[in-house]
């Protein structure tokens, strides 16, 4: 039993690595500098002839570790080439257009001779085999993104069959440096849930009325953004008069593709006004421009309306507000805050994620935040004390049944006596 359980676990560990693990990989050009970033995982499963007139399937995965000579960029076209195991490669190449970039083909070079993957192959030979991949499920991202899927894509022919996921891939990578803006593929991209349709009984549980924040969006595929703390000042001595610190990942929609892009606090600058009844905090960029609006009402605040203007890589814009907004309400005089990741989507192309946020609009003292108020989020540490109580409560009750049921039962033992 023990032994099983050991094996179990040695198995669910070795699956858990196998399952993480991910091929990772940069090419440079001929200045030295990034041009071609991947990050991805394949599977194949080969079909070939084994002695005997038999057919054999090898069942393998790209490894975590290749090589990446053969790759190389150019102004218009890019080639990624994997080097594996004994003599077998991958590659993908991909061309540039005015604002976007595709793969064009993936050709697996695979080396029969190599026994430990193909046992009793009849041939030494290699088998090469290229898929044009040219206008199929592997799509278009925007000049300047990472193509991200992590969706399962699977390309087969010749009886090659190649399972890609969580794939990360940036080709034409400009200045040497990743993007930090995506494209999603379109297997990836939530279905927006149709209205439910219109129930006519009256005797329907009363709905609650739905904040725009409720309806669940995707996590970004993107790291934690960075949390930052964005102050507005005012006064010669630039006192803070607004304080907000937050992680922000920004999701949204241009010609229905979805990009994500995290909020860098290193480049991004914080300016705003502050008044009585209204507030301003305006975060700026290159590429990006949030106006979040705060308002004072019956002193007590909360953000009214964000705006957000971006510009992506490949020079689209994207404008997109919301100015019926409720969120992050508290007292004038606190903060409002919120560590958990919280997801907030804005309008049918905007969403905003946060994590670690705290903030506080107006009545700013001395530079330091006022005592908070958590979201409900956060509350779950108030759960423990009930389910505490609750579990006490309980056992107390078993306690005393018990001790009434012996004692009606001793008394009825005395009884027969
Ligand atoms: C690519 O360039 C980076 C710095 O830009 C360097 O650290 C890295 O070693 C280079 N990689 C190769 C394979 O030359
Ligand atoms: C890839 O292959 C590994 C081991 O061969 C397997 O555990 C895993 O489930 C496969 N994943 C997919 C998505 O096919
Ligand atoms: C092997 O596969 C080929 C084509 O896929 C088929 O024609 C042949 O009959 C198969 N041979 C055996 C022994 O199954
Ligand atoms: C691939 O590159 C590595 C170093 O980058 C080198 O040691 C190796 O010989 C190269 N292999 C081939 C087949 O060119
Ligand atoms: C690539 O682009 C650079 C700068 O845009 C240019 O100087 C160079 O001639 C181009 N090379 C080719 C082969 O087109
Ligand atoms: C195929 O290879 C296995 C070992 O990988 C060996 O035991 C078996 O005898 C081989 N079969 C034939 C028909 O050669
Ligand atoms: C490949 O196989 C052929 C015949 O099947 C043989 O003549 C040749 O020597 C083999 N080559 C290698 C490199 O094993
Ligand atoms: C790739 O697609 C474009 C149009 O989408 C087409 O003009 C071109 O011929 C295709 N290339 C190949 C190799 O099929
Ligand atoms: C600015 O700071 C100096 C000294 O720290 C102080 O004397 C002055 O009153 C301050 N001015 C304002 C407008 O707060
Ligand atoms: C922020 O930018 C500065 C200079 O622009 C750089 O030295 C620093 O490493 C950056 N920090 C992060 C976390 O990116
Ligand atoms: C907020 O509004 C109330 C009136 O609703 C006002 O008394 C209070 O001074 C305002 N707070 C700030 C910080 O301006
Ligand atoms: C944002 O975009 C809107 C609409 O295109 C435009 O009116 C506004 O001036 C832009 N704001 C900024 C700060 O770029």
């Amino acid at each position: 039993m023990i032994h099983r359980a050991v094996l179990f676990l040695a198995l669910a560990l070795g699956l858990g690595t196998q399952l993480t693990s991910a091929t990772e990989v940069m090419v440079n050009n001929t200045e030295g500098k990034l041009c071609l970033y991947a990050n991805l995982k394949v599977n194949f499963s080969v079909a070939y002839e084994a002695v005997g007139d038999k057919n054999a399937t090898a069942v393998f995965s790209l490894p975590d570790a290749v090589l990446t000579n053969g790759s190389a960029c150019a102004n218009s076209s890019s080639t990624l080439r994997l080097g594996f195991g004994q003599g077998h490669s991958w590659t993908m190449t991909f061309s540039k257009g005015a604002q976007s970039y595709q793969a064009d083909s993936v050709t697996v070079d695979l080396n029969l001779a190599d026994a430990a993957v193909f046992p009793n192959a009849t041939s030494n030979e290699t088998m090469s085999v290229t898929v044009n991949v040219n206008a199929t499920s592997l799509s278009k991202a925007d000049l300047g993104t990472c193509y991200s899927c992590n969706s399962q894509d699977v390309i087969r022919d010749g009886g090659v069959s190649q399972t890609l996921w969580s794939v990360l891939i940036q080709a034409f990578v400009a200045n040497g440096s990743k993007s930090q803006e995506m494209t999603s593929c379109a297997a990836d991209v939530p279905i927006t849930p149709s209205p439910a349709p219109t129930n006519t009984s009256t005797t329907a549980a009363p709905t609650t009325a739905v904040a725009p924040t409720t309806t669940p969006i995707p996590t970004p595929a993107l790291p934690t953004p960075t949390t930052g703390n964005y102050h507005v000042t005012t006064g010669v001595n630039g006192t803070a008069c607004l304080m907000a610190d937050f992680g922000l990942s920004i999701g949204f929609k241009i010609q229905g593709q979805l990009q994500k892009m995290n909020l860098e606090p290193n480049g991004t600058s914080a300016s705003g006004t502050c008044g009585v009844n209204s507030s301003q905090l305006v975060l700026s960029n290159p590429s990006a421009t949030l106006v979040f609006t705060f308002v004072n009402e019956t002193a007590k605040f909360r953000l009214h309306a964000v705006t957000v203007n971006i510009t992506t890589g490949s020079g689209q814009q994207f404008y997109s507000e919301n100015t019926n907004l409720s969120l992050w309400a508290a007292s004038v005089g606190s903060s409002y805050m919120c560590n958990k990741e919280q997801s907030y989507n804005l309008s049918e192309s905007l969403a905003l994620h946060t994590v670690a946020l705290r903030v506080q609009p107006f009545a700013v003292a001395s530079g330091k935040f006022s005592t908070a108020h958590e979201c409900s989020m956060d509350d779950t540490t108030a759960l423990i004390p009930i389910i505490v109580g609750c579990a006490l409560t309980g056992l107390i009750l078993i306690v005393v049944v018990a001790y009434i049921i012996g004692r009606r039962k001793t008394y009825v033992g005395y009884q027969t006596l």
